[in-house]
């Protein structure tokens, strides 16, 4: 989606669109131990919308999203998710928030010692009192979005890693999210089994019109699917914008992240060789 390009200077960090928010954080401060980790983040979600986190390591990506789900609480700062401060939230408040919230970790492994369709069934049998048979006949339809349907007696040490993380991905949408939180889900994957992935999740927002937050290392992927990108750094937001406006920034660590990453993941062979060796050798090889 493309929209309007605005100056990326002064950075906006807020929803200024007619389209409602779904999530909307005002100046979240976070510390472990004595470290602030984040350093006063304003980041809104659209209805609808793809929004990817981007950063370094460390830079705090991981740490917001564990705040997004009322995982942590803040030292400072509002955390709105749904029109619901959840900074403020009992116990019975976190469990409806959860209904509504779909998530697959970074180190999002499933249980090792139950099957594929007993791994997704989990949070219906945690937040609903549904009988096993409609907990089974709803794993197996949230199977066959992912592309894993007759899969479901498996164990997940029969699986490939693709098909962990589209497994990983049937649990987070068992309970039809209105948001979805995914954390590195195509880390480790081949290329062409990580954009089997981001086409999942295309078309997990274009026919269930779920709002999704993507953390994400890999920049092919971010740039495939993503509305908007935020930019973290240190605990800092550097940026948020569309991929043109990302891709197009002047700011030189901007730049910096997305030179580093196309550097190292160069894959033609050829070009691989000519950064390799300055240009000479391809230059020579390939001359007629
Ligand atoms: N539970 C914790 N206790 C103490 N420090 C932590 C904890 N979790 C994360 N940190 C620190 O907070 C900082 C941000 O970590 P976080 O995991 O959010 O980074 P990230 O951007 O997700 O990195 P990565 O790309 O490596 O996953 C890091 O310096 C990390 O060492
Ligand atoms: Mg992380």
């Amino acid at each position: 989606m493309t929209v309007p390009t605005e100056p990326i200077e002064p950075i906006s960090n807020t929803v200024e669109s007619e389209t409602p928010g779904v999530i909307q954080v005002r100046d979240l401060v976070t510390h472990y131990g004595d470290r602030m980790i984040l350093k006063g983040i304003d980041f809104d979600v659209r209805q609808g919308e793809i929004m990817i986190i981007m950063g370094g390591s460390g830079s705090g990506k991981s740490t917001l999203m564990r705040h997004l789900l009322a995982l942590e609480q803040p030292t400072s700062g509002s955390i709105e998710i749904l029109g619901e401060d959840i900074t403020t939230l009992d116990t019975v408040g976190r469990a409806n928030l959860f209904k509504k919230l779909g998530v697959a970790f970074q180190s999002g492994a499933l249980f090792s010692s139950l099957s594929v369709g007993e791994n997704i069934m989990l949070p219906l049998a945690e937040h609903t009192k549904l009988d096993p048979e409609t907990m089974r006949i709803m794993a197996r339809i949230k199977l066959e979005i992912v592309d894993l349907a007759g899969f479901e007696d498996l164990r997940p040490s029969e699986l490939s890693g693709g098909m962990i993380k589209r497994a990983a991905m049937a649990r987070a949408i068992i309970m039809d999210p209105r948001i979805l939180f995914l954390d590195e889900p195509s880390a480790g994957l081949d290329p062409v089994v990580a954009s089997a992935l981001d086409d999942l999740i295309l078309k997990l927002r274009d026919a269930m019109g779920m709002s999704i937050v993507v953390v994400t290392h890999e920049l092919d992927s971010a740039f495939k699917i993503a509305d908007r990108i935020t930019v973290l750094d240190q605990g800092h937001i550097l940026s948020v914008g569309t991929v043109d406006e990302i891709k197009n920034s002047d700011n030189e660590r901007i730049q910096n992240i997305l030179h580093r990453r196309t550097e190292q993941e160069i894959v033609d062979p050829e070009e691989y060789l000519r950064r390799l060796t300055g240009g000479e050798f391809v230059e020579e090889t390939v001359a007629p």
